[in-house]
C-alpha cells in the first residue's frame, strides 16, 4: 500500500531527481562573492502512517530540499514523536493524537534552529505534512501558534494527502504485511473494539480521525481529535440549506483555532489524482462528498479512482459557510490554494514535488497558484 505514504514515495522521489535539483558546487573564491542573506524559513515535515523519521527516503527528502535552489541553508527538522525509529513508525498507528500534537509543539519550542531569533531570524516556520501528518500539524498551528511555539508562528501550510475532514474507511495494510506488523495489529484491535470507542479514540491514530457522513452523530459524540481541530459541535448541520435556523450552539467555537489557522501566508492542500487510500479522496481538499452526488460510487464501496463523487463546494459546507476555523477567511484573502498531484497516493512525482517545493524559502510568500474554490 502506499501510505506508508512518504517512505515508498519519498525513496522512489530521491532516486527521480533530476541533477539540477542539486546546487552547482562553488569553489571557496566564488562563495566570497555571494552576499550573505537570511537564512530561510525553517521547514518542519511531519511524515505519514507507517513512515519514520529515520527512513532513508524522508532523510533523502531532507537532503534534497537542502540543496534546492533557493533553500541553501535551510533548516529542516522532520518531527519525532518515538524515541527511536521503530517507536516513531508505531506511533503513527498508536497513541493519542492530541498527546502527539502536544509534543510536537513542544519539540520545536526546543529546537534553537527555530526559536533562537540569530539562528532564524524570520520568527517562522513552514509546515509539510504528509497524509495524515498534514492534520497533525494542522493540529500544532491552531493549538501552539506563536506563544507555545517560543513566539515562533507558521507562515506556509503544505499538505499532501491529508485527511482534513476525516476519513470513512481505514487505509488497508500493504499486501503481505507481517501479522505482527503495526498496519495489522491496528486492524486487528479495531475488529475487537469499535472505532467510535472511547478505547479506540485515544488509542489509533487513524481511529481519531475517522469521520463517517453515515454515522456522523456517533462521530460528533465520540470523536475528540479531528472534532475538535475542525471546531465542530454536536448538532452541527452537514449541509448548509440556506439561511440559519436559529440553532443554539452548544459551546462556542474555539477562537484560537481560527485565529491561528487564518493567520497562515498560504495554506496548501495538494490532493491526488487517482487517489484510492484516503476515502473520500475529497478529504484532502477539505470537503466531503455531496450527499447528493450519485454519479459514481460512493464509501464504503471502494474508491474507483476514474471516478469520485461530486464534492460538495466549500459553499455549502457549513465547516466553511460558517467559517468554524478559518478557512473562509483565508481564502477571502485567496490564501487557500487547491492543487493536484497525478498519480495514486503519496506517488510524488517529479512535477508534483516541484509544486511543493514553490512553497518554501523566498519564493514561498506567493509560491504557485492552484485551483480556482468553488
Ligand atoms: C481553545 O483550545 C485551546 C487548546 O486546545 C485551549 O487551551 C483553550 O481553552 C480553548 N479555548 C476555548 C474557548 O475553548
Ligand atoms: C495562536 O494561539 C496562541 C495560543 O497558543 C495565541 O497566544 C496566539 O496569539 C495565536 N496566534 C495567532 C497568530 O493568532
Amino acid at each position: 500500500m502506499r501510505l506508508q505514504s512518504a517512505c515508498a514515495v519519498t525513496a522512489a522521489l530521491s532516486s527521480a531527481l533530476p541533477a539540477s535539483f542539486a546546487l552547482p558546487a562553488l569553489s571557496p573564491p566564488y562563495q566570497l562573492f555571494l552576499r550573505p542573506s537570511a537564512p530561510p524559513v525553517p521547514i518542519v515535515i511531519w511524515h505519514g502512517l507507517g513512515d519514520r523519521y529515520d527512513a532513508p527516503g524522508l532523510q533523502s527528502l531532507k537532503a534534497d530540499l537542502e540543496a534546492t535552489e533557493g533553500l541553501e541553508g535551510v533548516f529542516v527538522h522532520i518531527v519525532e514523536v518515538g524515541a527511536d525509529g521503530p517507536a516513531d513508525q508505531k506511533a503513527t498507528f498508536f497513541g493519542s493524537a492530541d498527546t502527539h500534537v502536544a509534543q510536537i509543539c513542544a519539540q520545536l519550542a526546543s529546537l534553537p534552529e527555530i526559536t533562537d531569533p540569530s539562528l532564524n531570524p524570520s520568527r517562522m516556520f513552514d509546515g509539510l505534512g504528509f497524509s495524515q501528518g498534514g492534520q497533525l500539524l494542522r493540529a500544532v498551528i491552531e493549538r501552539c501558534n506563536g506563544e507555545g511555539l517560543g513566539g515562533v508562528k507558521a507562515r506556509n501550510l503544505v499538505t499532501v494527502g491529508s485527511q482534513h475532514m476525516g476519513i470513512s474507511a481505514l487505509p488497508p495494510c500493504p499486501p503481505g504485511s507481517s501479522p505482527f506488523s503495526p498496519c495489522r495489529l491496528m486492524h486487528l484491535s479495531l475488529v475487537r473494539s469499535s472505532i467510535y470507542s472511547p478505547w479506540a479514540q485515544q488509542n489509533i491514530i487513524p481511529a481519531q480521525y475517522f469521520r463517517d457522513p453515515e454515522r456522523i452523530d456517533e462521530y460528533l459524540a465520540a470523536n475528540e481529535f479531528l472534532k475538535d481541530i475542525n471546531n465542530e459541535r454536536e448538532g452541527d448541520r452537514q449541509v448548509e440549506q440556506g439561511g440559519r435556523d436559529g440553532v443554539v450552539e452548544a459551546k462556542p467555537r474555539n477562537q484560537t483555532y481560527k485565529e491561528n489557522l487564518s493567520s497562515l501566508n498560504r495554506f496548501v492542500m495538494f490532493r491526488f489524482s487517482l487517489e484510492q487510500t484516503v476515502v473520500p479522496p475529497h478529504s484532502s481538499h477539505f470537503t466531503v462528498p455531496s450527499p447528493s452526488a450519485s454519479n459514481c460510487p460512493r464509501p464504503p464501496l471502494p474508491i474507483d479512482p476514474s471516478c469520485y463523487p461530486t464534492p460538495l463546494p466549500y459553499s455549502d459546507l457549513p465547516l466553511y459557510a460558517e467559517d468554524y476555523i478559518g478557512l473562509r477567511k483565508l481564502n477571502k484573502r485567496g490564501a487557500v490554494v487547491l492543487n493536484v498531484c497525478e498519480g495514486p497516493h503519496m506517488d510524488i512525482d517529479e512535477e508534483c514535488w516541484r509544486k511543493i517545493t514553490r512553497w518554501f524559502g523566498e519564493r514561498g510568500w506567493k509560491g504557485e497558484e492552484g485551483e480556482a474554490l468553488a
